[in-house]
């Protein structure tokens, strides 16, 4: 029998259900609530609020667990491949070697964009932001593939996905290459996921280009540790916008556009401009005060989570990764390193930072092995909108599947004026 909880207020009084998931806390079920007794609950920000059922991702933030359906994160990044990660978000198990063959061979076959694509990338400053050219290019998929727009055809839904899964690296490459005036590499299907996308970022027309297996490894490990992280701001803007009808390439690129934001996937390019900014250990102090200062807007970059009041699973992975690709590009005193390992060994120990649970967050290690790969600061965040393309799109796709979907309407407590009467301009 479900178990209810009760709310009374004056004579008003509701029995509301308790809902029990497979793991994490009980939700009640407020969907009733204002029927029954004219309330609204407010809750800024969702701190407290389920705002769908979901069975693709679960975070224990207290205890540092992030499992992508039941598997938790370490094994997939240290046992598994990213394309193998995407089968599993999509379709809830992972795949059988021929079902992995054949999700492999779609995706592959589906890397190349619309030729026209390349001159829509003309039309942008070469000075604009590849977040900005992302979250245009993105949404312009929806007027190049007609034939995968109609969100009530399973089949349609699931080439759609497909389609962004494969066609995200190549607008990112195209993106940076742009930025930095090189012609465009086409995708090459002889190649992984992870290496195609390093080979479209570095490759030249004019000479052949060496992938590096460690850093091809590392790419990949990014991608994984990036793809899915229930749901975040950029998740739950996918799945509203996603809630009123909107094609999938549109959704997309709105949670593209929520992604770029400093206090989420902006984050990377933040903290390494940070450290930048820190320049040397014996500058530390200076900053880890300005953080504590309740006067100073200044964050430290990396570190805190709304949801991980513990070590972030994904930034002990992403920490490992770092030293395996400075290691292996025989980047022995990385200065940034060096005041990212100070900061956090500081932090760690610190009373503000321990007393308000604040550790490093994936972000945190992800900046510098993305530079030491040779990725300026401003694709940080094109990479991870690469990754998470596949957490948005099973997100979405696992919405617009559910018998019980509704267009995602919040309510608001008004504090405006009350109703006053027009005034015309002299009596004003
Ligand atoms: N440096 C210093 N103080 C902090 C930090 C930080 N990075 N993060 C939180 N605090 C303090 C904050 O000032 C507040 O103190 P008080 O209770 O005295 O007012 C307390 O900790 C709680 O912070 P909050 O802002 O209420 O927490 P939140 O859950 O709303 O914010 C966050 C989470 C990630 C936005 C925040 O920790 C932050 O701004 N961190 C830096 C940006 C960052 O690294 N973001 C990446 C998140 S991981 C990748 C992703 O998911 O996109």
């Amino acid at each position: 029998m479900n178990q209810s909880a009760k709310l009374a207020l004056g004579d008003k009084s509701a029995e509301l259900t308790l809902r029990s998931g497979t793991i994490g806390p009980d939700v009640v079920d407020i969907a009733s609530l204002y029927k029954n007794t004219g309330l609204f609950t407010y809750d800024p920000g969702f701190t407290s609020t389920a705002s769908c059922e979901s069975k693709i991702t679960y975070i224990d933030g207290d205890e540092g667990v992030l499992l992508h359906r039941g598997y938790p994160i370490d094994q997939l990044a240290e046992r598994g491949d990213f394309l193998e990660t995407c089968y599993l978000l999509l379709y809830g198990e992972l795949p059988t070697a021929s079902e992995r063959a054949d999700f492999v061979y779609h995706v592959t076959r589906h890397t190349m964009v619309h030729e026209q694509m390349s001159r829509f990338y003309t039309g942008f400053r070469r000075d604009a932001h590849p977040m900005a050219v992302m979250v245009g290019s993105v949404g312009a998929l929806s007027a190049f593939y007609h034939d995968s727009t109609d969100i009530t055809d399973p089949h349609q839904r699931m080439v759609a996905s497909i389609r962004m899964i494969a066609k995200t690296p190549t607008l990112a490459a195209m993106a940076y290459k742009y930025h930095i005036g090189q012609p465009f590499v086409y995708p090459r299907n002889d190649l992984s996921y992870a290496e195609n996308f390093l080979h479209m970022c570095f490759a030249v027309p004019c000479e052949p280009y060496q992938i590096n297996p460690v850093l091809a490894k590392a790419m990949d490990r990014i991608f994984i540790l990036h793809a899915d992280h229930e749901q975040n701001a950029s998740t739950s803007t996918v799945r509203l916008a996603g809630s009123s009808g909107a094609n999938p390439f549109a959704c997309i690129a709105a949670g593209i556009a929520c992604l770029w934001g400093p206090a989420h996937g902006g984050a990377n390019e933040a903290a390494l401009n940070m450290l930048a900014e820190i320049g040397s250990k014996d500058r530390i102090p200076e900053f880890i005060a300005r953080a504590k200062d309740k006067n100073d807007p200044f964050r430290l970059m990396g570190f805190g989570h709304r949801v991980y009041k513990n070590y972030d699973p994904r930034a002990k992975i992403m920490q490992q990764t770092c030293h395996e690709v400075l290691n292996e590009l025989g980047i022995k005193d990385d200065p940034l390193l060096e005041v990212a390992m100070e900061l956090e060994h500081i932090a760690l120990h610190d009373e503000y930072f321990i007393e308000k649970k604040l550790y490093p967050n994936v972000d945190f290690y992800s900046g510098i092995t993305l530079k030491a790969l040779g990725f300026p600061t401003t694709m940080f965040t094109v990479l991870f909108a690469v990754a998470r393309t596949v957490g948005w799109i099973a997100q979405w796709k696992e919405m617009i599947e559910d018998p019980h979907q509704r267009i995602g309407r919040p309510r608001q407590l008004y504090t405006g004026a009350p109703q006053r009467d027009y005034l015309s301009v002299g009596d004003r």
